[in-house]
């Protein structure tokens, strides 16, 4: 069964064709980064416009690659939230109009849902139950994931997302966007330490993080005394990397669970994926990750998702309703009823 998966949440316009026996055909994905630098941010506006022009053309090359008819397809997989409201409309819109055409059901698919669900999609894929670490540009939370569509939120942010730090404080620093790549590279010339920066709710006796007060002092630190700006990012990516890692391993403890699986843009950091590996692999515990290009945004864990979901089970819908929900908690998911 050949599902087509459909990604427009953000900033990339994702393509992938998965078959339920043989995995992933083909995936395309066309990235903004261009279209967006020059604003150092997101436009929505232009997100969506550029979606609606890219998609039709990912989709062609995507059946392309894999060799397929559009009539092959046996489902439609799109990402309906959480993103940009005008973004998400365009993989729904084309999604469920495909959908509709071909007869063939519809299934709404939650991002995050794809991102924690990727590293399912590689050789070496971790069994259920697992906690997920899901630190993207909108989100940093602990999952414990028992199965598709079986969340408990453990903790999150309770401001700024990881990726969003990221990003804020690589504008501060007067880097490029997209901030977090750029910021992680800077950090590979400099040393932590040299400069203090706090490590906020590290030892707060939850699984929540606080990310804001990280970019006020970086802020308080340019204007009173700018430290090298190589060591600042070094320091400013060891916290993020020693909170996110302290949590990771109590949420490991709290559940008594052996493995971690780490998803979304933030999960590409080097540095964050050294410590974890190091310190999950002396107490016997095991980090999974995403293939690197199935770590940002992409139209592979979209169809994957939809494919598991058909395979539990669910029957998707027929009623070419066009509706995205910008705002979706993951934890109010429900498994697919077979
Ligand atoms: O999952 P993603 O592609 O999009 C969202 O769903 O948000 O994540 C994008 C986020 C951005 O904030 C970006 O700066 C961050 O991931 N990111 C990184 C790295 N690569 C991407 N942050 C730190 N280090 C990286 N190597
Ligand atoms: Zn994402």
């Amino acid at each position: 069964m050949i599902v087509l998966g459909l990604e427009s949440s953000c900033d990339e316009t994702g393509v992938a064709l998965y078959d339920t026996s043989r995995g992933l055909l083909a995936h395309r994905v066309h990235s903004q980064i261009d279209l967006h630098a020059a604003y150092g941010g997101v436009v929505p506006e232009l997100a969506s416009r550029d979606h609606v022009r890219r998609l039709p053309v990912l989709i062609r090359d995507a059946l392309a690659d894999a060799g397929l008819a559009l009539a092959q397809i046996a489902a439609v997989a799109y990402t309906a939230g959480p993103g940009l409201a005008g973004a998400l409309l365009v993989a729904a819109g084309t999604g469920e109009a495909l959908a509709a055409a071909l007869d063939v059901p519809a299934l709404p698919i939650h991002h995050l849902e794809g991102h924690l669900l990727s590293p399912l999609l590689g050789a070496d894929a971790p069994a259920f139950p697992f906690v997920a670490l899901l630190v993207s540009g909108g989100h940093t939370q602990l999952m414990r994931v028992d199965g598709v569509g079986r969340y408990a939120l453990l903790g999150e942010s309770v401001d700024d997302a990881a990726g969003e730090a990221f990003d804020k404080t690589a504008k501060l620093m007067g880097l490029p966007y997209p901030g977090g790549p750029a910021l992680a590279a800077l950090a590979d010339q400099g040393v932590a330490g040299r400069v203090k920066l706090p490590r906020p709710m590290r030892h707060s006796g939850d699984l929540n993080f606080s990310f804001s007060g990280l970019k006020t002092a970086v802020m308080t630190l340019l204007r009173d005394a700018p430290p090298a700006p190589a060591d600042l990012a070094a320091e400013f990516q060891a916290a993020v990397v020693d909170v996110l890692a302290t949590k990771s391993l109590a949420a490991l403890k709290q559940t008594g669970l052996q493995r971690l699986v780490v998803a979304g843009g933030v999960g590409a950091n080097r540095v964050l994926r050294a410590r974890l590996d190091t310190v999950t692999a002396r107490r016997g515990q095991r980090v999974y990750y995403p293939e690197p290009a199935l770590c940002t945004d992409n139209g592979a864990m979209i169809a994957f998702a939809g494919a598991l979901r058909l395979q539990a089970g669910a029957r998707g819908s027929r009623a070419a309703r066009v509706a995205v929900k910008p705002r979706w908690p993951l934890d109010t998911l429900r498994a697919p009823e077979a």
